[in-house]
């Protein structure tokens, strides 16, 4: 057999310990599709000393990770590591000025210096590879870079963050509180080392814009998504949903619109009612699914396991069998020179229909007050439900679905409602999603 793909991994938390288990366990069959063996030669993390449940006699240890690239006995680095800076942007650099090739679960250091980093790649002619940093092991990127890749994707959505997920179905099906909620994911350890980035939409932010990059042939532009994470949502958003026909997702979602002959990008996260009869409406707990719409393949759904060592691990793995067969390619599917530079795209003309939750005081004259300004700013209400006294110091919850309508004009309704006395705090508005 061919000599060995030689892997120095940096970082051994459980994706790591997971990558070595996995290419212990499934050595034979990865050697047989791969042409040739995976060999971990180095690793390098932290701390030395800590049990990991893994062996690391047979490896070399290395304190210095920034330099793992750089030894004789390393083809390819994995960096799990995380965070968009620091160590492991120190690590990908030296990685490719050694012109080794570098597998990452790093969404955030691809979102933020993934154009960069690519650029290196295709200069050093070795491979960038990040199926990891996007739903964990999802081959979603595979998916859409070899699988549709003879498509023009023209929309690509979904639940992109397991922790938020699994916050929402959570709360859906017992009832409990966010904070309650939060605590368990974390404890399952899928959240964050900084929780705030699951639940403020961050980490799906990420994801999103690298699909989008490889969806649209987009310059990776992490900046311009519109974010909004799950924290302002109550269990009682979720119980009006569900008396609507609805439950609530973190969804992202990108497209792109024409302006002659250059394209605009949409890119938002932000919680979404979704229709019980959608196929993401039936993803539950920490599952990720990502739907991409193809002008010829039609609607296609990748839906698995976003997080946790072994589907992690997968992906890193899948990704370094692409290596050992000598498969690199541009690492957002078209070179980085060719990456079309998109301005964000304005969204005030966007048709939808929004879910629009208010908190008031609960005297005569505030329902008038609010359906007044839906009226004076154009905007239909489909449906309409008022919760009778309850809690919050004598706040009453008054939401509503709309009918379809664009964007601006439920803008306007929410800004001519700007500093009403009758609302407690400012409104909510969640879009719908579409077919
Ligand atoms: N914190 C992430 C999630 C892990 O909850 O989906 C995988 O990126």
């Amino acid at each position: 057999m061919a000599e060995p793909l030689r892997i120095a991994l940096a970082g051994l938390g459980t994706v790591g310990a997971g990558v070595i288990r996995l290419v212990e366990a499934n050595a034979a069959l990865i050697a047989r599709r791969a042409g040739r063996p995976l060999q971990i030669t180095a690793v390098s993390a932290r701390d030395r000393n800590k049990d990991r449940g893994v062996d690391l006699s047979p490896y070399a240890w290395v304190d210095d990770m920034v330099i793992l690239g750089e030894r004789d006995d390393v083809d390819v680095v994995v960096e799990l590591v995380g965070g968009s800076d620091g160590p492991a942007l120190a690590l990908a650099r030296t990685t490719f000025e050694a012109g080794k090739s570098l597998v990452t679960a790093n969404k955030a250091m691809i979102a933020h210096h993934g154009l960069e980093l690519a650029a290196k790649a295709e200069a050093a002619k070795v491979g960038l590879k990040f199926e990891a940093a996007v739903a964990g092991g999802i081959p979603v990127i595979k998916g859409l870079r070899e699988g549709a890749a003879a498509n023009e994707i023209e929309r690509v959505y979904g639940i992109l963050n397991g922790t938020c997920n699994f916050i929402l179905s959570t709360m859906e099906d017992t009832g409990r509180d966010f904070a309650d909620v939060l605590a368990e994911a974390q404890a399952k350890g899928f959240a964050e080392a900084d929780p705030a980035f699951d639940i403020e939409g961050t980490d799906a932010a990420h994801k999103l814009s690298i699909l989008a990059a490889i969806s649209f042939g987009a310059q990776v532009d992490f900046a311009s998504v519109e974010t909004a994470g799950i924290t302002r949502l109550r269990a009682a958003d979720i119980a009006q949903a569900d008396a609507l026909g609805f439950v609530i997702r973190l969804i992202g979602m990108a497209d792109t619109e024409a302006h002659g002959s250059t394209h605009h990008l949409f890119q938002r996260v932000q919680p979404h009612l979704v229709p019980f009869d959608h196929p993401l409406a039936h993803v539950d707990g920490a599952t990720n699914a990502v739907v991409a719409e193809g002008n010829f393949s039609g609607r296609l759904l990748f839906q698995g396991a976003g997080a946790g060592d072994g589907p992690t691990a997968s992906a890193v793995v899948a990704d370094l069998i692409d290596l050992a067969r000598g498969e690199i390619g541009a690492p957002f599917s078209v070179p980085v020179a060719e990456l079309e530079a998109m301005p964000r795209a304005e969204t005030g003309h966007r048709l939808g229909r929004s879910y629009l939750r208010f908190m008031v005081a609960d005297r005569p004259g505030v329902l008038a007050e609010i359906t007044a300004a839906l009226r004076d700013a154009g905007v239909s209400i489909e449906s309409l439900i008022q919760k009778g006294r309850a809690g919050d110091a004598g706040a009453v919850m008054v939401s509503m679905v709309t009918h379809e309508g664009p964007e601006r004009a439920v803008a306007e309704a929410i800004r001519l409602l700007d500093g009403s006395e009758s609302l407690t705090e400012p409104p909510l508005v969640l879009h719908l999603l579409g077919d």
